[in-house]
């Protein structure tokens, strides 16, 4: 883990609320999922190039004609005022500063179209399939017109996913958070949870989004080759492999070990992103080189954004940039595009599921 993670980390855990700190901590179940995120990426070991010029690194790239100085990319959490008291505001300014791109949560605590002010760059957003179709329909218009130029499906989340050391008496303050976005939406007379995610969800969904949008449709929370076939035959313009960091089915295979699959099965025809337990310059070197196109992260950005607010953040997401272009310069891989799966091995034990230390607080 780069000691800047740690030390925010440190400092997060010193500040927050402990229901608050909780919240963000746990996965599901027995969280074995999610202690074993960050672990398999340090599993694969690397086959660095010799004598290459590597003068000069750059992490640049264009991902659904967004111009991004990094690879690094936020991933969609809800309730950053838990973190901090300017919440998404602070996080959407710091990705920015670093030329990276938020993905702006349908739980966000702050309305959406008051964070896309803040991110004054690209920025996509996160949606679940509600209980009443007109809630997701509605968001997804408002985010579009509100500039998102993506919007990432989250497919995991038919129930959120029960998780003992957080589930309980609640997180102050949840309550006024959590229909920040959707409660406008609310048919008078409607039951409360209509606003939430549905059980009753399929692929068609994708195809339903794009064409009432125009927009690109990533499906988030891909873990299977043939599940990421069936999301772009469906109508996906991109997919993310992701645990939702350990927080929905408990035991399933870590983001590491399945993104090969998902990047032989669609990679070349559509981006595959990719979060988990991604805390480090090498960590991200290992996702890129396996074929993902960028990776998100997800509860690094939360302790930056309890740390320092917006400076917190850009703090990160540069400090990972350069550990990033660090190691890309000692791999003999100076661009994006040299990020290839002949780096990578898994002679360091990556199929050995689980085996490594865990990390206790990832
Ligand atoms: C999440 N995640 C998530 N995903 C999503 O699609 N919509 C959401 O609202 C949230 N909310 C959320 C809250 C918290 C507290 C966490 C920790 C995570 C999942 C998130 O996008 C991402 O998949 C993981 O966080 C990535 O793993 P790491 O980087 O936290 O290890």
């Amino acid at each position: 883990m780069s000691a800047l993670v740690d030390a925010q980390r440190a400092a997060a855990r010193e500040l927050l609320d402990p229901a608050a700190l909780a919240y963000y901590e746990s996965g599901a179940g027995s969280e074995i999922t999610r202690r074993e995120a960050r672990a398999a990426w340090s599993h694969y070991r690397l086959r660095p190039r010799v004598l290459t010029d590597v003068a000069d690194v750059d992490l640049s790239l264009e991902l659904f004609g967004a111009r991004l100085r990094t690879p690094l990319l936020v991933a969609p959490t809800a309730f950053h005022r838990l973190a901090h008291a300017e919440g998404e505001l602070a996080t959407a300014r710091g990705a920015t500063a670093s030329g990276s791109l938020m993905v702006v949560s349908t739980r966000s605590s702050t309305p959406l179209e008051v964070v896309a002010e803040a991110c004054g760059g690209p920025w996509w957003f996160q949606v679940y399939a509600t209980r009443d179709p007109a809630v997701h329909r509605a968001l997804a218009l408002r985010a579009r017109d509100a500039g998102a130029t993506a919007l990432v499906l989250t497919g995991d989340t038919p129930y959120v996913g029960r998780k003992p050391r957080s589930d309980g008496p609640g997180v102050p303050g949840i309550e006024q958070m959590i229909a920040v976005n959707t409660a406008q939406h609310l048919a008078p007379g409607a039951a409360a949870d209509a606003v939430d995610q549905t059980p009753a969800v399929t692929v068609a969904m994708i195809d339903e989004l794009a064409t009432l949008t125009g927009l690109p449709v990533l499906v988030k929370g891909v873990l299977r080759g043939d599940e990421a076939a069936r999301c772009v035959a469906a109508g996906a313009a991109g997919v993310v492999v992701s645990t939702h960091g350990g927080r929905q089915l408990d035991r399933v295979v870590p983001s590491a070990y399945a993104l090969p699959d998902v990047v032989a099965a669609v990679g070349e025809r559509v981006p595959v992103l990719v979060d988990g337990g991604i805390c480090s310059g090498l960590d991200a070197l290992t996702a890129l080189a396996l074929g993902a196109r960028a990776v998100l992260l997800g509860r690094p950005v939360l302790w930056a954004l309890a740390a320092g607010g917006a400076d917190g953040v850009r703090e990160l997401l540069d400090t990972l940039g350069d550990d990033l272009e660090h190691v890309m310069a000692l791999a003999g891989a100076p661009r994006l595009a040299d990020l290839t799966p002949d780096l990578v091995t898994a002679g360091g034990g990556a199929t050995a599921w689980g085996h490594g230390a865990s990390d206790p607080g990832h």
